[in-house]
């Protein structure tokens, strides 16, 4: 403990493992909890009653009265390009994508353009309690400048990649095999491991890729091993047959990546819904990633995701809110969706293993799980404070709760930015939901 020593005084809960295998051994609660912070790092967490006694006099408790301190949200899918055509009508993907999303990532080859749209995006982020982010940009390396540059200055974990499209998009939105790979490699060496940033290689998917730039992807993330690889994988089912014909010589869509050498315990596929059990097995085998995103997957009608064959198969979720396919940055409200996808296959999605999804659970799929996702000793102290009365329905919903099962429960079926009181990263206020800073557009 030193002079830079914190403590935050509520209700606590995070995780140590995944619900559905350790069920009440995965958490730990405290009702009455203090969570102890220095130089941004968590010293110690545990119930006040031990805890306070052993903080010197001179460390400042910050008492949070009818909150709910839990680890920062992680959203293991976003576009950040795609703020702006959140809620577009009428489409589903492969349209969706001609129609809105190509013309709105167009602009973002300009700096002047990009800057205040990567700030707002972190500032829905904060708002939302989100503290890590794995991101697109768009094809310009100019997008993740803009991006990296605001991140670094509100030193939250962020991590983001210049998508790598070199056919079926609009001539403003291509790169070729070999730009894709200079430019990523520069951006590499430029942001990756700066501060708490961190690259990604980002083809954007199987069909606006040539198998020549699959495979400079797959050289990039020989050369750099621990860099990221995020991509789209199986959402929609044209989009499937269209992978199937544009690569025959594959036996299915995630053999596409495979054979260029982009499954790896860093590669994140988001979706993942119309998956065959040898697709299952070989993310397994290879530590890969799924990210689930549940309001996105309703929006564009792609279908409903199989989160237990996941469990079943032991593959790793996060979870996405894939703005601006996905409807919300809020990962409570992901977590409604997410809910009622479990219910129409029959399934039911306990508010247990919906908060380890939006913590713990993305911090395993990012493998950054050694420096963010709970509150062990050492961790990155990034955390969210909930308020159980921030709107009346809220407060008089929660009278009629029991235990922290049902709040947490009621919080991620009708919470969202308003619940969100207060958002920190590495022990320091960077979100007040009361003082709100002036928006960046
Ligand atoms: N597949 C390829 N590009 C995209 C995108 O921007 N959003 C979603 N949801 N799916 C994609
Ligand atoms: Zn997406």
């Amino acid at each position: 403990m030193n002079n830079t020593t914190k403590a935050f005084r509520g209700e606590i809960l995070h995780f140590l493992s995944d619900p559905a295998k350790d069920n009440d051994n995965a958490h730990q609660y405290f009702e009455d909890g203090v969570l102890v912070v220095t130089d941004g790092l968590v010293e110690a967490v545990g119930p006040a009653s031990e805890v306070l006694s052993t903080l010197p006099s001179s460390v400042e408790v910050k008492e949070h009265k009818d909150g709910l301190l839990v680890p920062g949200f992680i959203d293991t899918h976003i576009h950040y390009p795609q703020t702006e055509i959140i809620g577009s009508y009428g489409e589903q993907l492969l349209e969706w994508l001609d129609t809105y999303t190509f013309p709105t990532e167009s602009q973002f080859g300009d700096s002047e353009f990009a800057k205040p749209r990567a700030q707002f995006f972190l500032d829905q982020l904060m708002s939302n309690g989100t503290t890590t982010a794995l991101v697109f940009g768009t094809v310009h390396p100019e997008s993740v400048d803009a991006f990296f540059e605001q991140a670094e200055q509100m030193n939250v974990r962020m991590i983001c990649g210049k998508v790598m499209m070199d056919r079926n998009a609009p001539d403003n939105l291509t790169d070729t095999p070999q730009t894709s790979y200079d430019e990523s490699k520069a951006l590499i060496e430029k942001w990756h491991g700066k501060g708490r940033l961190h690259y990604a290689v980002t083809p954007r998917f199987a069909p606006t890729s040539t198998s020549e730039q699959l495979h400079k992807a797959g050289e990039l993330l020989k050369e750099y091993p621990d860099v990221f690889m995020h991509t789209h994988l199986s959402e929609n089912k044209n989009e499937c047959a269209w992978v199937g014909e544009l690569f025959p010589e594959c036996e299915n869509y995630l053999d596409v990546y495979d054979q260029h050498g982009l499954l790896s315990k860093r590669s994140v596929f988001a979706h993942g819904i119309h998956l065959c059990d040898s697709e299952y097995e070989r993310l397994r085998d290879t530590d890969s990633s799924l990210s689930y995103c549940p309001t996105s997957n309703l929006f564009l009608g792609s279908g409903l995701f199989d989160l237990k064959k996941a469990e079943e198969y032991n593959v790793d979720v996060g979870l996405g809110t894939d703005v601006g396919g996905g409807t919300s940055f809020s990962q409570l409200q992901t977590l409604n969706e997410a809910y009622k996808i479990q219910q129409l296959r029959g399934e039911k999605l306990t508010a247990m293993k919906s908060f380890f999804l939006a913590t713990l659970g993305g911090a395993q799929a990012l493998d950054l799980d050694d420096k963010i996702g709970n509150f062990a000793k050492g961790k990155e102290a990034d955390f969210v404070v909930l308020d159980y009365n921030s709107t009346d329905l809220m407060r008089v919903r929660m009278n009629k709760t029991k235990d922290i099962n049902e709040r947490l429960f009621v919080l991620s079926i009708i919470g969202d930015d308003r619940s969100v009181k207060e958002t920190y990263v590495m022990g320091e206020l960077t979100h007040d939901r009361d003082n709100k800073k002036k928006s960046a557009l």
